[in-house]
């Protein structure tokens, strides 16, 4: 899955000068970070006219918290590459007002230009991004309440449940389903349903990921187990 991963973005980089590549964090893209990094080191691919952007971060965070998305993004990939690290964005979660820090963060992807690939995992619930199943979704940047299933999810990357940020600032639906090419990444059986209502062939806002549905350009890159039945 990584390196399969790896090659389509690596395969948007090599075709386009100063790529836009939109970028999750959580243990879904760990290693096709790794193998991107490896890339770099042997010449393959160049990082230093690439942007990046990133999907969400916790609020509030400092980005020097070890669970911050930034510190993430920084310990995974941005410190092992040839990249400058004044072209990474990632919304800001130590940011005073938040609303403002989200809508600072468009006007930063308004500048930043088109999308070229948006790597995407999908939580249990069947979120991308934090995009939350509910009766609306947010089209543009926004700040959201982290659900008890995400809460509980993500915990494990904490000390314990309460430390867990009950907030995020992340990119809207639209935001994600704005960028040229997609793609989605899902593995293990805990995955299983979130894929399933994802592939089933309606879209739903129950489950946030099966609007990709409506873009045309999206490569679910997933194992067996993820793909169930
Ligand atoms: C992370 C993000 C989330 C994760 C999802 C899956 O930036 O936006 O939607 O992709 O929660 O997380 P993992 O990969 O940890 O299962």
């Amino acid at each position: 899955m990584s390196l399969e991963a790896a090659r389509i973005v690596a395969g948007v980089m090599q075709k386009k000068h100063n790529a836009v590549l939109g970028l999750a964090t959580g243990s879904t893209p760990v290693g096709m970070y790794r193998i991107l990094a490896d890339m770099n080191k042997s010449g393959e691919i160049d990082f230093s006219d690439v942007t990046t952007v990133n999907l969400d971060e916790y609020y509030p965070i400092s980005p020097e918290n070890d669970q911050s998305y930034r510190y993430f993004m920084n310990t995974n990939l941005f410190d092992h590459i040839n990249i400058d690290k004044a072209r990474t964005f990632v919304p800001d979660g130590s940011a005073k007002d938040p609303d403002e820090a989200c809508r600072d963060y468009e006007k930063a992807l308004k500048k930043v230009g088109k999308v070229g690939i948006q790597v995407l995992g999908i939580g249990q619930n069947g979120h991308i991004g934090f995009n939350e199943p509910a009766k609306n979704l947010e089209v543009l940047t926004h700040v959201t309440k982290l659900t008890k299933s995400t809460i509980k999810a993500n915990a494990r990357f904490f000390e314990s449940e309460d430390d867990v940020p009950t907030k995020a600032l992340t990119m809207g639906m639209g935001t994600i389903l704005r960028s040229r090419k997609i793609i989605i990444m899902a593995n293990g059986e805990a995955k299983k349903d979130a894929v399933a209502a994802m592939l089933k062939g309606t879209i739903n806002t129950s489950c946030p990921a099966s609007l990709l549905n409506l873009h045309k350009d999206v490569t679910l890159i997933c194992d067996k187990a993820a793909l169930g039945e």
